[in-house]
C-alpha cells in the first residue's frame, strides 16, 4: 500500500495519519480511504481525541472488528479505531460474576476468558465475529443468545460533550439486531467498555434446532459452557465463511424479516417447506431461505457472490468494490420482493 502518511502526533503520542486505505481494516477487503485515521489505545487519551480540530470538524466514524461494515465510498472525515484492551472480573456472588471488557477486546477472546472459568451465558455467541465495543450497537445473537440476555451495562462518551454516560441494559432499547446506538442515539456515543453478568449455575441453552441436532449427532453431552462454545464453533466453522482474509464477508448481510401471520398463512399456502420461526407472538422467517429460494445461493457475478453454504452471507471473491458489492445485495433484495413481496434488509453498516 502506497498510502498512509504519517501527518501529526498529538501531545500523548497518537498518531493521525492522513488518507488512510481502510481495506485491511474491513472484512469485505474493499478498498476505501478515510481523510483521517487515528487508533485508541488509552481511555485517558479520549479528551485530547476529543479536543483535536481533525476530530471536532468532521464526521467521524468508529471502527471495530470491521466485520459488520460494508464502504461504498471513500469516507470524509476521522475513523478512530478502537483497540482499548482488558478483561476483568469486577464483582461476583454466589450465583453470578460480573465481567468488564474493554470495547477493543476481540469478542471470542471474551467468550473463551468466560468459558476458561466456567461461566454461562455467552458460549452461544463464540466464534461471533468484532469486537466487544461493538456488540451491544448490534445485539449480536447466535443460536438462541443474544448479548441483551447477559449485558449489564455499557460505558460510552458522549462525541460532543465528552461526558461518560453508562447506558443500564434497560436503557440501550435492545431489539434483534438493534438498539439504540443505531437508532436514537446512532452516532452520538463511543462505547469504551461493557459489562456483562454470567451465571456460575449450569444454566445450557441448547434448544435451537440446529444446535440441540448437532449435539445429538455427535454425542456430546454438555457438561460444561466450553462444551457448548466447541460445538457452536464447529458449526460456524462448517457452515461460515469464517477466514475473511481467504474469503471478504460480513458474516449475514441481511437481516431475517419479520412477518404477521396473516402473511405467513399465505406464504405457507405456496411455499409448504418455507422456513419460519416463532418467537413468542412474532414471526420470522429466514431470509437466507428466501434468498436460497430466489436462485441466489452460490451464485457468482464478477467479484462478488452468495455464500454457497449460507445464502445470507456475501462474498468478495477478491478485488470488488463495495458499490460492486451493495449494487449486487439490491439486485437480491429486489428479486426476494419480486417473488415473496417481502423487503429484506441489510444487517450490516453500509457507508
Ligand atoms: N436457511 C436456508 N438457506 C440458507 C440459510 C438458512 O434455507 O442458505 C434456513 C434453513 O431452514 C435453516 C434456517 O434458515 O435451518 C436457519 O439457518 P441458520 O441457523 O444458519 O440461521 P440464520 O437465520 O440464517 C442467523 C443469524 C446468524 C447466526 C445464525 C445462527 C441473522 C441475520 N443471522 O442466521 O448470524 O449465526 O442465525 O444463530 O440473524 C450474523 O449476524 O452475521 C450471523 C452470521
Amino acid at each position: 500500500m502506497i498510502n498512509n502518511k504519517k501527518i501529526s502526533i498529538t501531545s500523548n503520542g497518537m498518531e493521525i495519519i492522513k488518507d488512510y486505505d481502510l481495506k485491511d481494516l474491513n472484512t469485505f477487503g474493499v478498498h476505501a480511504r478515510a481523510k483521517y485515521f487515528v487508533t485508541l489505545e488509552r481511555e485517558e487519551d479520549l479528551p485530547e481525541l476529543f479536543n483535536l480540530s481533525e476530530f471536532k470538524n468532521n464526521q467521524k466514524l468508529f471502527l471495530g472488528g470491521g466485520s459488520n461494515i460494508l464502504f461504498t465510498k471513500d469516507f470524509d472525515g476521522i475513523v478512530i479505531l478502537n483497540k482499548l484492551k482488558g478483561i476483568e472480573v469486577v464483582s461476583e456472588d454466589t450465583e453470578s460474576v460480573f465481567i468488564k471488557c474493554m470495547g477493543g477486546e476481540i469478542w471470542d477472546d471474551l467468550v473463551q476468558f468466560t468459558v476458561e472459568r466456567g461461566l454461562w451465558g455467552i458460549e452461544n455467541l463464540a466464534l461471533v465475529p468484532g469486537t466487544a465495543g461493538a456488540a451491544p450497537m448490534q445485539n449480536i445473537g447466535a443460536y438462541g443468545v443474544e448479548l441483551k440476555n447477559t449485558l449489564e451495562d455499557i460505558e460510552a462518551y458522549d462525541i460532543e460533550s465528552g461526558e461518560k454516560k453508562v447506558f443500564k441494559n434497560a436503557e440501550c432499547e435492545f431489539g434483534y439486531r438493534d438498539s439504540i446506538f443505531k437508532s436514537k442515539v446512532k452516532g452520538k456515543y463511543f462505547i469504551t467498555a461493557i459489562t456483562i453478568k454470567l451465571s456460575k449455575i449450569s444454566k445450557p441453552n441448547i434448544s435451537y434446532k440446529i444446535l440441540e441436532n448437532y449435539l445429538k449427532e455427535n454425542n456430546i453431552e454438555v457438561k460444561s459452557s466450553k462444551d457448548v462454545s466447541i460445538a457452536v464453533s464447529a458449526i460456524r466453522r462448517s457452515k461460515l465463511p469464517y477466514n475473511t482474509k481467504v474469503l471478504g464477508n460480513a458474516g449475514s448481510f441481511f437481516k431475517n424479516v419479520y412477518v404477521s401471520r396473516q402473511k405467513l398463512a399465505e406464504l405457507l399456502s405456496t411455499y409448504p417447506d418455507l422456513s419460519f420461526f416463532e418467537e413468542g407472538e412474532k414471526i420470522k422467517i429466514n431470509s437466507g431461505w428466501l434468498v436460497e429460494k430466489c436462485g441466489w445461493k452460490g451464485k457468482k457475478v464478477g467479484n462478488v457472490g452468495v455464500h454457497e453454504k449460507q445464502a445470507l452471507v456475501l462474498i468478495n471473491y477478491g478485488g470488488a468494490t463495495g458499490e460492486e458489492i451493495i449494487n449486487f445485495a439490491n439486485q437480491i433484495i429486489d428479486s426476494v420482493k419480486e417473488k415473496f413481496n417481502l423487503q429484506i434488509v441489510p444487517e450490516v453498516n453500509i457507508i
